[in-house]
C-alpha cells in the first residue's frame, strides 16, 4: 500500500521496523495504523521551526508536534545552543550539578503546587513517582483515575491492554468520569478510607463545567485523599504554571513533561513541602538519566524563552484562531464536525454522516490534509515558530478538502477517496 506513491520511502521502511521494532514504532501514538496505514506517512527526517519533512522529502505544517512537547518550534536555535554549550562539558556527572537546583528554583517559582521537586525521564515515570508518594504519604493504596497517564502498571491495570500487567492491581485502580463528580464519590463511597489519590488532567478534550476541579479537590480532600494533577500535556502551553494557574485550583502533587524542555526528555513530579518532607526517607525514587544535563540546559533555556517572550499568549491566539477558523470552515461545509477543546490543545471530533463512520471521514479528511503538506486532525497543538500565515493556509487547506467531503458524500462515495485502511483507536481504553 503506497508503495509506489506519495510514502514509497515511509512504506518501505515500515516494512523493515514492522519486523525489528515492538508494534513498529516507540509509541502507539505514532503508529500508522493509528494514522491510517497507507494514508500517511510514517517516517519524518527532518524538522525545523512549525515544518517537519517526511522520508520521501514532502513537508508539512506540523500540528501533532511531536505528540506535544515541541512548543517553541523543532530546532530551536537558542535551545539547541545552551545544549551544545553543556554538551562541551558533558552530560552527565559522577555528582550533582548546580543546573538541576536552578531548574527545581524555575519550577517551584512558576508553579503554583511546585515547593519540592523531583526529575524524571518520561512523563509516564512522573505520575507513577507522584502516585507513589501519595500512597506513602497517606499509607492507603487505592487510586481514583481519570484518563490516560502513560503506561505503567499502575495506571494500564484497568485498560484492555493490560496484559503483563499482575491482576492484583486491578482492585486499585478506579475510574471516574470528567466532569460527573458523582462517579468520583461513588469511589470513595464503595471504599472508604482506602483511597491515596485522585488523579486527573485538569482538562482535557472538554472544557470542566463550572467549579468540577474545585469540587474533586474538596471530595479529595474531605476523604483524606492527595489530588494529583497530570499537568503533562497542560503544563507550559495553557499557561506557564499550568492549569493549576489558570484555573486557580492547587493540587497536593503534579506531574510534568511534554513541553517544559522543547522536546529534550525531561519530567518533573512537584509538590507540596510537607508532603514532600514527611515520604522523603520511605519513599524511592531514582534514575541514573534523572540528572542528564542536556535536557536539563535545555529545560532552563525554553523555560527562560516561554517566561520572557509572552509564549503562552502568542500559542494560544493562533490556537484560538485555529480552532475558529476550522470551526467555520466546518459550519461552511455543512459537515456534522466540531473543532474541540481548549485552545492549548483542540481536536476535531467528526460525527457520522449519511452511513459513513466518524472514523472513515476523520481518516480521509487527515489523508486529505496530509497530502496538501498539512497534518491536521490528530491532536492539534501549536509552537511559537507557526505563524498566522502557517494558521490561515490550514484553514484553507481544511476547508478545500471539508468541501470535496461534502461532494464525496453527497454522491455517496467517500469510501472511494480512501487511499488505505481507516485509523484504529491504539491507546488502552480503561474500563
Ligand atoms: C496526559 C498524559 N499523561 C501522561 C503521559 C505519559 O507521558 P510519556 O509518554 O512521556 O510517558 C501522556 C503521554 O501522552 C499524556 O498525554
Amino acid at each position: 500500500m503506497n508503495n509506489s506513491g506519495r510514502y514509497k520511502k515511509s512504506y518501505k521502511l515500515w516494512e523493515k521496523a514492522n519486523k525489528l521494532l515492538l508494534n513498529g514504532v516507540l509509541t502507539l501514538s505514532k503508529s500508522p495504523l493509528g494514522i491510517g496505514y497507507g494514508t500517511c506517512p510514517v517516517f519524518a527526517e527532518k524538522a525545523k521551526g512549525a515544518y517537519f519533512w517526511d522520508s520521501d522529502g514532502n513537508r508539512y505544517i506540523d500540528y501533532p508536534l511531536a505528540l506535544g512537547p515541541i512548543i517553541l518550534g523543532h530546532a530551536y536555535d537558542e535551545v539547541d545552543k545552551a545544549v551544545k554549550k553543556q554538551m562541551s562539558k558533558g552530560i552527565l556527572y559522577s555528582l550533582s550539578n548546580n543546573a538541576e537546583v536552578e531548574l527545581a528554583e524555575l519550577l517551584c517559582d512558576i508553579v503554583p503546587s511546585a515547593e519540592r521537586v523531583r526529575f524524571l525521564k518520561s512523563g509516564s515515570e512522573a505520575m507513577s513517582a507522584a502516585v507513589r508518594i501519595a500512597r506513602a504519604y497517606t499509607g492507603k493504596e487505592i487510586v481514583a483515575v481519570c484518563g490516560y497517564h502513560g503506561w505503567h502498571d499502575w495506571t494500564i491495570a484497568r485498560t484492555i491492554k493490560n496484559a503483563g500487567v499482575p491482576k492484583a492491581l486491578n482492585n486499585l485502580v478506579f475510574e471516574f468520569k470528567y466532569n460527573d463528580i458523582e462517579s468520583l464519590i461513588k469511589i470513595f463511597d464503595t471504599n472508604p478510607g482506602k483511597v491515596a489519590a485522585v488523579i486527573l488532567e485538569p482538562v482535557g478534550m472538554y472544557l470542566p463545567k463550572e467549579n468540577f476541579l474545585e469540587e474533586v479537590a474538596l471530595v479529595a480532600k474531605k476523604n483524606n485523599a492527595l489530588l494529583i494533577f497530570d499537568e503533562i500535556i497542560t503544563g507550559f502551553r495553557l499557561d506557564l504554571g499550568g492549569a493549576q494557574k489558570y484555573f486557580s485550583v492547587t493540587p497536593d502533587l503534579s506531574a510534568f513533561g511534554k513541553a517544559m524542555a522543547n522536546g529534550y526528555p525531561i519530567s518533573a513530579v512537584v509538590g507540596k513541602r510537607e508532603i514532600m518532607n514527611a515520604v522523603e526517607e520511605k519513599v524511592f525514587i531514582s534514575s541514573t538519566y534523572g540528572g542528564e544535563l542536556l535536557s536539563i540546559a535545555a529545560a532552563i533555556k525554553t523555560i527562560d524563552i516561554l517566561k520572557k517572550r509572552k509564549v503562552n499568549e502568542y500559542i494560544l491566539s493562533l490556537g484560538l484562531k485555529l480552532k475558529q477558523g476550522l470551526n467555520d470552515a466546518a459550519k461552511e461545509s455543512g459537515i456534522d464536525v466540531m473543532c474541540e477543546g481548549m485552545v492549548h490543545k483542540t481536536f476535531l471530533v467528526f460525527k457520522e454522516a449519511a452511513g459513513v463512520s466518524e472514523e472513515l471521514l476523520e481518516t480521509v479528511f487527515r489523508q486529505e490534509c496530509l497530502v496538501r503538506g498539512v497534518f491536521l486532525g490528530y491532536g492539534h497543538f501549536i509552537s511559537f515558530s507557526h505563524t498566522p500565515k502557517d494558521i490561515d493556509h490550514s484553514i484553507a487547506v481544511a476547508s478545500e478538502v471539508l468541501g470535496i467531503i461534502k461532494n464525496a458524500l453527497k454522491h455517496g462515495n467517500v469510501e472511494s477517496l480512501l487511499k488505505g485502511k481507516v485509523a484504529i483507536d491504539v491507546l488502552p481504553k480503561r474500563y
